[in-house]
This record gives structure tokens, sequence and C-alpha cells, in this order.
């Protein structure tokens, strides 16, 4: 038996208690791969939460990824910047590989695909549709387009997802944004455009093994999609409403993977 854990969207630079939340939500789980999703609270939340949850769970891995908020007033190649003094392992790096599985993993961004046809692209990349505002344009994009990006990002997930496919065994997938675009259209919206990069859930239903298991946050909207033939998780915490989800990776959702709210 492998148990995960997946927390996400904790924002420690704004809601330092977040942590403290999770840590409550995952006394008393035995958690054998803990995912660190995104939204981490730039660098030194990260640092936090993998120092606290390597603390509680010395015999855990830990892995993570970065969310669009750790990007903000940073050049997006942040994202690849090495963390060697933090001892979990940075997906967007390279795979976690375990006895039982290969985690493979990427911060997301998005390529525009979740939103309306009708509102072309140069209204997207300046985010807005003219009456409402998507608000990262904090990254600095160094001249590039949110698809480029979306699309630099993907062909390096593509070759570590391939790879995990060489490995044989299960494949976690963590992400950020989702990494399919709704497939309904009355789904689709504006701010839509910026939930997900379809480009990583291309390179995963173009390879010959698919995940077991895919967590995502970045909506703030815990949900649960099968279409894709693996179950697809976004654990959904909220600023003020951390949630973690508990996985066994041969079974499925362990009961009792909750939610805690608090005040800021
Ligand atoms: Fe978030
Ligand atoms: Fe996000």
């Amino acid at each position: 038996m492998t148990t995960l854990a997946h927390l996400t969207d904790l924002h420690l630079d704004h809601w330092p208690a977040n942590l403290d939340a999770a840590m409550d939500l995952l006394a008393g789980t035995d958690p054998d791969v803990i995912l660190i999703g995104g939204d981490n609270g730039n660098d030194d939340g990260l640092r936090r939460t993998v120092e606290a949850l390597g603390r509680a769970w010395p015999e855990a891995d830990i892995a993570w990824v970065m969310g669009n908020h750790d990007l903000w007033r940073k050049p997006y190649r942040h994202l690849w910047s090495r963390f060697s003094d933090i001892t979990a392992t940075y997906l967007e790096g390279g795979n976690l590989e375990t006895d039982s599985c290969t985690v493979v993993g990427t911060y997301g961004h998005y390529d525009y695909r979740g939103g309306l046809a009708t509102i072309p692209l140069e209204r997207y990349e300046t985010f807005t549709d003219g009456r409402h505002v998507w608000n990262d344009r904090f990254i600095d994009r160094l001249g590039r387009t949110n698809p480029q990006i979306a699309a630099e990002i993907a062909e390096l997930f593509w070759h570590r997802y391939q790879a995990a496919v060489a490995r044989g065994l299960p494949i976690v997938v963590l992400s950020h944004t989702w990494p399919f675009a709704p497939t309904d259209d009355r789904s689709r919206s504006f701010f839509d455009a910026y939930g997900s990069n379809q480009l990583i859930g291309d390179a995963i239903l173009a390879a010959k093994l698919r995940p077991a298991v895919l967590f995502c946050g970045h909506t703030h909207r815990a949900d649960r999609w099968e279409e894709f033939g693996f179950p697809m998780i976004n654990t959904g915490s909220d600023y003020s409403e951390v949630k973690v989800t508990i996985w066994d990776l041969e079974r499925g959702t362990i009961p009792g993977a909750s939610s805690a709210g608090h005040e800021p």
C-alpha cells in the first residue's frame, strides 16, 4: 500500500496559519509520498512547508511544484531555478522515483484553450476582456506570450512523462493548473482561459501509459473528473479553508480526507 497526501494553495505569504491547518488535517495519517501543489507562499513558504512536513514524516518522500502566485514579480524562468537547499524533489527539474511509483509534476501555466474562442488572443494577453481582470500580469514573461510559455513548460513535462512511462511503475501526476481545458464548451469563460494548460493533458493522453492518479489545484474549488480514464482530483484548498487529499495508490481515496476552515 502506498499512501499519497496532496496539499495545495496554502498561500502562506498572506495566510500563514494555513500551514498549521494543513498539518492538523494530516495528523494521524501515515503518508509515503507528500505532494505540495503550488501557490505555496513563494519560496519561503515552500521552505517552511517542507521543513514542517519533514519533521513530522521523516520517512516520507516529499515533492513539490510552484503555482502562478509563486512567480509574481519574478521572471517566469524562476520556474527552473535550482533549490538544492530544499530537501524535497522539485518536480519541474526531475521526477520523484520511489519503489512503488513515479511522480511527474509541473506548475502547468495556461495556454488559453479553457477560454472563450470569441475573445481574441490579444485580450487574453492583456489579462482583461474589457470588464474583468486576471491578476497574473505580475509575472515577468520576458516578452513571451502565455501560450508560448505554456508550450515551453509542456515540452519539458513531456520528456519527464516519457521517462516515467519507460520506468513502468504507476505514474502519479502533480500539476498546479488543470492539465485539461473544460470539455464542455458551456464551462468555458474568460477566467477559465487562465485555469489550464491543455498541452500538458495532450502529452499525457499521447503517452502509452495513463496516470494512476492526477492531482491539481489553482481554482480553489474541490472537484473530481474521471473522463480521461484516470481520477483527476482538484483538492480545492481555498484561502480560508485548507483541504488535503489522502489517497491510497492501489485503492483510491481514503475516507476522512478533510478540510478545515479558520480565521486568518
Ligand atoms: Fe491558489
Ligand atoms: Fe494558482
